[in-house]
């Protein structure tokens, strides 16, 4: 896999899990309604689409209406989160927002999410097996109410669930870590033991914001997901231990704004970064990222 820049573009040959590519930036999960700016922005969208291939926000079984409001605090360099994975469910999923995200002009990721490994397999059995779909993401960061442990958080939990997922789909399986786990990169492990294809991190942080006026939570879910260039630094450390650990490529994220952002993920030993919090700022972000990264990858090695 190599992300060097040839003459003219991305190397061709250039590949995700077999897939191919023209390039390596991708979007996070949920950070960039592709069905809402295709309403905005009409097939300008489709002749500039900001990423390389597009990843679905997470849906589950069942339809969610999401988290009570507010759902949104800003944060010095940053943002939590509490939105709570509104979705139109898995038959909402297949009859309106598949048939619109095929007409994108890249590879599409399908991000889901069960509470438990039976509705990860009923979603992976009723996607997966769409020739539309290039790859499948498992958003691990979700209790498992068979159990009470968080999917994605310890090795032996994540193992077990990939063991039952990985032979319900022939498509490439891309597990979403979080960064909420004792050992990041032994979840890793496990997940390639498994059969993951790729891994990709970090998902948001924990965090939390007291409104000043009442003294109670801010966010309706309460708790919510940090994200934004605050956590870039664990994002940067925990893809490099990811990337000693497993072999299988590593999408890397956390705070990347800008080309540089990209390149340090790059040399952290992510194989393909994604922007996310960024595409709220500027829905542009994914293809400057990816101009300001070849531009990078044009100048001289550095000694
Ligand atoms: C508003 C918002 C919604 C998100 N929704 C999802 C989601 O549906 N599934 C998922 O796996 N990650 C979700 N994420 C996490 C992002 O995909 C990404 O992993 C995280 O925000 C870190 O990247 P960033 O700092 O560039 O935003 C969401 C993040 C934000 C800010």
């Amino acid at each position: 896999m190599s992300w060097q820049l040839a003459a003219g573009g991305w190397q061709s040959g250039f590949e995700l899990c077999g897939v191919p590519l023209r390039g390596p930036v991708l979007n996070g999960s949920g950070t960039f309604d592709a069905i809402a700016a295709r309403r905005a922005f009409g097939d300008a969208l489709l002749e500039q689409f900001p990423f390389d291939a597009f990843v679905s926000k997470t849906i589950t079984v069942e339809p969610r209406d999401g988290n009570p409001p507010p759902r949104l605090w800003e944060t010095p360099a940053g943002m939590i989160n509490s939105i709570g994975l509104p979705n139109r469910g898995l038959e909402g999923f297949l009859a309106h927002d598949l048939p619109q995200l095929v007409e994108l002009p890249v590879p599409l990721v399908v991000s889901v999410m069960g509470f438990s490994v039976d509705e990860l397999a009923r979603l992976l059995s009723g996607v997966g097996e769409r020739a539309e779909v290039a790859m499948m993401e498992l958003n691990f960061s979700c209790p498992n109410v068979e159990t009470g442990l968080v999917m994605g958080a310890e090795p032996e939990e994540t193992e077990a669930a990939v063991d039952r997922l990985r032979p319900l789909t022939e498509k490439p399986l891309i597990v979403k870590l979080t960064p909420n786990a004792v050992d990041p990169a032994g979840v890793a492990e496990a997940a390639e033991r498994a059969g993951a294809d790729a891994v990709s991190l970090v998902n948001t942080l924990k965090g939390m914001a007291f409104d000043p006026r009442t003294g109670r939570a801010w966010l309706g879910g309460v708790t919510g997901g940090l994200s934004g260039p605050a956590i870039r630094a664990v994002a940067l450390e925990q893809v490099h231990a990811v990337a000693e650990r497993v072999r299988i490529p590593v999408i890397g994220m956390g705070g990347i704004a800008s080309g540089h952002d990209a390149r340090e993920f790059l040399d952290a030993g992510a194989a393909c970064v994604a922007v996310g919090t960024e595409n709220f700022r500027d829905p542009a972000a994914g293809r400057r990222v990816a101009f300001e990264l070849a531009e990078l990858q044009a100048l001289p090695v550095r000694d």
